[in-house]
């Protein structure tokens, strides 16, 4: 599914420079589901980043279902962007303003897709997140656990191949991540590549296998008998 290597990334502070990703090498196979772990500034949301095509690294190979990432030109990462990955994040990033369906619709809609079409696909995702009867709420009418399962369903909308998830369950209370991590467990059993940052032992245990940074270089990479999350939807 995708291959990394040799990957450099650094951030510019003032005259001197931050070098964040010291040398990645990372392979992901089609329907793992990994955990990327380390401190607070390690360097995970930056190599989230990169393998969801949201940054570039500065020097390295990144090789996502057999293309190489930086031989893409901008219009081409956008819509292969768009097509391969859906993103979860730690603060949902819905859209206001715009109810459930519309969210999870928005993406259909950057792709092209006719109206009805695209509400119908919509309303089939958050019905697979048990949101249905919430289509049309505002996301300030939802709960955190029910603004996640809408990033979800969003996330889903375009079927990608690749779930990237940045701290999913960060900002949701124990009984409300163990639900979300039961679903993408079963997204997960469906076939789904899940690649998940987290800073919690027990959410990297609900994954297949665990990467851990320290100091922008991978310290141990292991496989582990997954925890299956309680679920309670
Ligand atoms: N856009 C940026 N500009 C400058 N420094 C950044 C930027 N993004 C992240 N950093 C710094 O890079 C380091 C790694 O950040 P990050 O990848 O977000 O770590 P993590 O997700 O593991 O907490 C941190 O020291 C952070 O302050
Ligand atoms: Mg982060």
């Amino acid at each position: 599914m995708l291959q990394i290597s040799q990957l450099h990334k650094s951030y510019p502070i003032g005259d001197s420079s931050l070098h964040v990703l010291k040398g990645i090498d990372l392979s992901v196979e089609e329907g793992e589901m990994v955990a990327i772990m380390g401190s607070s500034g390690s360097g995970k949301s930056t190599l989230l980043n990169i393998i969801g095509m949201l940054d570039e690294a500065d020097s390295g190979d990144y090789i996502l279902d057999g293309l190489k990432i930086k031989d893409l030109t901008e219009k081409k990462a956008a819509v292969y962007r768009n097509k391969f990955l859906g993103f979860i994040f730690q603060s949902f990033n819905l859209i206001n303003y715009k109810n459930a369906l519309e969210n999870v619709a928005l993406p259909l809609y950057y792709q092209g897709m006719k109206r009805k079409e695209r509400q119908e696909l919509a309303m089939y995702h958050l019905e697979k997140v048990g949101l249905a009867n919430w289509a049309h709420h505002l996301p300030k009418e939802l709960s955190g656990g029910q603004k996640q399962r809408v990033a979800i369903a969003r996330a889903l909308a375009a079927n990608p191949k690749l779930l990237l998830a940045d701290e999913p369950t960060g900002a949701l209370d124990t009984v409300t991540s163990h639900e979300i991590m039961a679903f993408i467990q079963q997204l997960n059993d469906e076939g789904k590549t899940i690649l998940m940052v987290t800073h919690e032992e027990d959410i990297a245990n609900m994954c297949k296998r665990i990467v851990r940074l320290r100091d922008g270089v991978i310290i141990e990479d292991t496989k582990v008998e997954q925890v299956r999350a309680e679920q309670h939807v």
